[in-house]
């Protein structure tokens, strides 16, 4: 007979402990940023340049020097690794929500006089906060733009070509029926002195959200907050609105988009309006998308 021997169980072997690549918050001058890959392959999504994510995932299989979080991303299978990938290595359909979002509301005319500060919180491949840092590259306005995410080869492998793919485009410097560009560091420097010129700051932050995020990205500094995907932890996600409403100037707003449930992780929207609502914070519903996930854009104001 079957007998279960309760005491005689072999003890599991201690479960390895998460390598926190990152997670301490570090602030990067765009110049000096690790910059690794020297050829970049692209595609448009509208009027959108962006670093084919595939090309991300080429490049780490060619290179024979992956630091140890590179080596993760390259061997992780799965959307996102708690506390250790945080999916930032693929374009979520809430980034083209917020885009659409974006793109509406300025109809096609984007007018701002004056600068404007923006960030983008959990930003991956940063489509929504490349589409304005565009829009102020083409029209020569000055602005700071903020491009933060939890993985700091995320930033390096996608965020920051990207970044360099948008000001060639605005500049209308990408080679004409080519999808690739050869790429060296000097590029990312000549980019940052002519912005420079312009008054256009970009900033680049790596690791987690919490008090010493706020306090190396600025507080009641920004006018804009974007965030796509962000709300899917319960673990992270006051964290999320602290981080988020801290940010804003008094008046301003933040963008979030997300789906209504994330099956299995326990985050969502409502958890999110719980904790706004906690807070005395304002919010409205300025998009919806889906139909058996049901996805929405979320404005919050401070
Ligand atoms: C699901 S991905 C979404 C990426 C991108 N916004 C999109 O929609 O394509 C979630 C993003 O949130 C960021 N993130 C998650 N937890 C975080 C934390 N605790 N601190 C900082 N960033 C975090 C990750 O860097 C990741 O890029």
């Amino acid at each position: 007979m079957f007998k279960f021997d309760f005491f005689n169980v072999e003890k599991p072997e201690e479960a390895p402990q998460a390598t926190n690549f990152g997670r301490e918050p570090v602030l990067h001058q765009l110049a000096d940023f690790k910059y690794q890959p020297k050829r970049i392959s692209y595609s448009f999504y509208e009027d959108l340049v962006r670093r084919d994510l595939y090309d991300v995932m080429y490049e780490l299989k060619q290179r024979s020097d992956l630091n140890e979080e590179e080596k993760l991303l390259l061997e992780s299978n799965s959307d996102l690794e708690s506390n250790v990938y945080e999916g930032g290595l693929k374009v979520w359909e809430g980034s083209y929500d917020l885009v659409k979002v974006l793109k509406d509301s300025f109809n096609g005319d984007f007018q701002i006089s004056g600068s404007r500060k923006y960030m983008e919180l959990g930003c991956g491949a940063g489509l929504p906060l490349c589409l304005l840092l565009y829009k102020h590259i083409q029209q020569n306005i000055p602005g700071k733009f903020v491009f933060a995410d939890y993985n700091e080869a995320v930033l390096s492998l996608l965020t920051v070509p990207n970044i360099l793919l948008i000001y060639l485009s605005a500049r209308n410097l990408l080679p004409e029926n080519e999808n690739e560009i050869n790429t060296d560091p000097e590029m990312l420097k000549s980019m940052v002195k002519d912005l420079d010129n312009v008054g256009i700051e970009i900033e680049i932050v790596s690791g987690a959200w919490g008090a010493q995020f706020t306090k190396l990205t600025g507080e009641s500094d920004f006018d804009l907050v974007l965030a796509s995907e962000t709300v899917y932890s319960l673990e992270s996600l006051p964290s999320f609105t602290k981080v988020t409403v801290s940010a804003l100037k008094p008046g301003a707003s933040a963008l979030v988009a997300a789906k209504q449930v994330y099956f299995g992780v326990g985050g969502g929207v409502i958890e999110f309006l719980r904790l706004l609502d906690a807070e005395g914070l304002h919010h409205s519903t300025v998009a919806e998308y889906g139909e058996s996930v049901k996805r929405v854009v979320l404005e919050v104001k401070k």
